[in-house]
C-alpha cells in the first residue's frame, strides 16, 4: 500500500475537514442557504488578499483570471510591460499579444529576479505604458519577485496599473494588496487555499476599476463588471462550482483561525529547511532569489528529472513537479504550499535522496535530513 503525497505546486493536498465539506449533498446556487455561505467567503477573501476591495470569484483555473485582467483593464494597441522570468510571465506576454496589446517583454534570466530600480528604468523608457505585470512567485523557476518594491515604483505613475499573479503564492507568503499598491491581484484555488482546481480569484483597486471603464477588448464570460454587480447580493453571474465554494468557506475558516502571519512563518521555515537540506545533500538550488512557496532543485547531469519523478511516484506514491520548457528533465520542484507540516519536509528530502540513489547517484541523505531537522525543530 502507498500513501499518496503531493509535493506539486498545485494541485496541493486538501485537509480532511475541507474534503468532508465538499462531499455534502449539492445545493442550488441561487438559494439563501448558498448565498449566506458565499457572503462569508467573500468577506474572508478580503483577509486573504489583505484588501478592502471586493475579491471576485470566477469558475475557471487561474489563467482565466489572468485573461480577465487583460481584457478588462486594457484597450487594443495599449502598451504593457511584462516581467517575464519563466513560463507564467510568458503567459501574460502571450495573452497580451493574443488581444493585440503592444507588449514590452522584459525577459529575465530563469531563476533570477528583477530589481525595482531596473523596473523603474524600463518604465522611464516606456512612459506610454498602461500596465506592469509581475508574478509574486514564478512557479516554473521557483523564484520570488519583489512585488512590494515594484508597487512603490508603479504607484508613482497615475496612468499605469500594476497587475500581480500570486497564483502560487497568495496565502503562503506575505502579500498585502492595499499596502503594496497592487491594482489587480490574482490567485487560484488549487495552491495555498487547499482546494481542488476550479476557482480563480481577482481583485481590483479603485484605480483599476476606473481603467475598466475605457477598455474596448472583447469579453463576455470574463467581463468583471458582471461579477461586481452580482457580488452586491453575494451572488455570481454564472453557475459557480458550488462544492468548491462550500469547501472554500472551510479552508478560509482554517486559515483565519491559524492566522496568515503564522502560516507565512511556517512556509518560510519549511522552505528554508528544504533548501538547506538540499544543499547539505550536495545538490544545487535553481533560484538565486527563491520563493518560500516552492523550491527548485538542479539535478546532477546524468540524472533525468522526468525519470526521477516517475520513479518516485510509481514506487513511493510521492509526486514532485518536473522542469518545464528549457528546464525539462533538468530539475525537480518541491512545493511547500498549503496543508503541509515539518515532517513533510523530511519526507520530500528523503524521497529525492532515495530516488536519486536508486537511479545510481549517491547523495548524503542523512546530512540533508540532519540539517533540515535542526531548522524545523529548533
Ligand atoms: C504563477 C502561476 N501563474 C499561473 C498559473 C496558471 O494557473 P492555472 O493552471 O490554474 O490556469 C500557475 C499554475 O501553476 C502559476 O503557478
Amino acid at each position: 500500500m502507498k500513501k499518496h503525497k503531493l509535493f506539486t505546486p498545485g494541485p496541493t493536498s486538501i485537509p480532511e475537514e475541507v474534503l468532508l465539506e465538499m462531499a455534502r449533498p449539492i445545493m442550488h446556487h441561487r438559494t439563501e442557504e448558498f448565498l449566506s455561505i458565499a457572503k462569508e467567503v467573500f468577506e474572508g477573501l478580503k483577509y486573504l488578499f489583505q484588501t478592502k476591495n471586493d475579491v471576485l470569484i470566477i469558475g475557471s483555473s487561474g489563467t482565466g483570471a489572468m485573461e480577465a485582467s487583460i481584457v478588462n483593464l486594457f484597450s487594443k494597441g495599449e502598451k504593457i510591460i511584462v516581467i517575464n522570468g519563466g513560463k507564467f510571465g510568458e503567459r501574460f506576454v502571450e495573452i497580451g499579444k493574443a488581444y493585440g496589446l503592444d507588449v514590452v517583454d522584459v525577459k529575465v534570466e530563469w531563476g533570477k529576479s528583477l530589481s525595482k530600480e531596473e523596473l523603474e528604468e524600463i518604465i522611464e523608457k516606456n512612459k506610454d505604458t498602461k500596465g506592469v505585470f509581475a508574478n509574486l512567485c514564478e512557479t516554473s523557476t521557483a523564484t520570488h519577485f519583489d512585488v512590494k518594491g515594484y508597487g512603490e515604483i508603479v504607484s508613482k505613475y497615475p496612468d499605469i496599473v500594476f497587475v500581480v499573479d500570486a497564483i502560487s503564492s497568495l496565502g503562503a507568503i506575505p502579500c498585502y494588496m492595499d499596502e503594496w499598491k497592487i491594482d489587480c491581484l490574482i490567485t487560484g484555488s488549487q495552491k495555498a487555499f487547499m482546494l481542488p482546481p476550479g476557482l480563480a480569484f481577482i481583485s481590483l483597486s479603485q484605480k483599476a476599476w476606473e481603467k475598466t471603464k475605457n477598455s474596448d477588448l472583447p469579453k463576455y464570460y470574463f467581463d468583471l463588471k458582471k461579477y461586481k454587480k452580482t457580488l452586491e447580493k453575494f451572488d455570481f453571474p454564472f453557475t459557480i462550482p458550488v462544492s468548491l465554494i462550500v469547501g472554500l468557506r472551510k479552508s478560509i475558516q482554517i486559515i483565519k483561525e491559524y492566522t496568515l502571519e503564522k502560516i507565512w512563518e511556517e512556509h518560510k521555515k519549511r522552505a528554508t529547511a528544504t533548501r538547506e537540506g538540499i544543499l547539505s545533500m550536495g545538490l544545487k538550488l535553481l533560484s538565486s532569489c527563491p520563493s518560500d512557496s516552492v523550491t527548485g532543485v538542479i539535478l546532477p547531469e546524468n540524472i533525468n528529472g522526468d525519470e526521477l519523478i516517475k520513479f518516485v511516484r510509481k514506487n513511493y506514491g510521492i509526486s514532485f513537479a518536473p522542469g518545464q520548457d528549457k528546464l525539462k528533465g533538468k530539475i525537480v520542484r518541491i512545493s511547500h504550499l498549503g496543508w503541509q507540516d515539518e515532517f513533510d519536509v523530511l519526507t520530500a528530502l528523503s524521497a529525492i535522496g532515495v530516488g536519486l540513489e536508486k537511479l545510481g547517484y549517491k547523495v548524503d541523505i542523512e546530512k540533508g535530513i540532519k540539517k533540515a531537522k535542526e531548522i524545523l525543530f529548533s
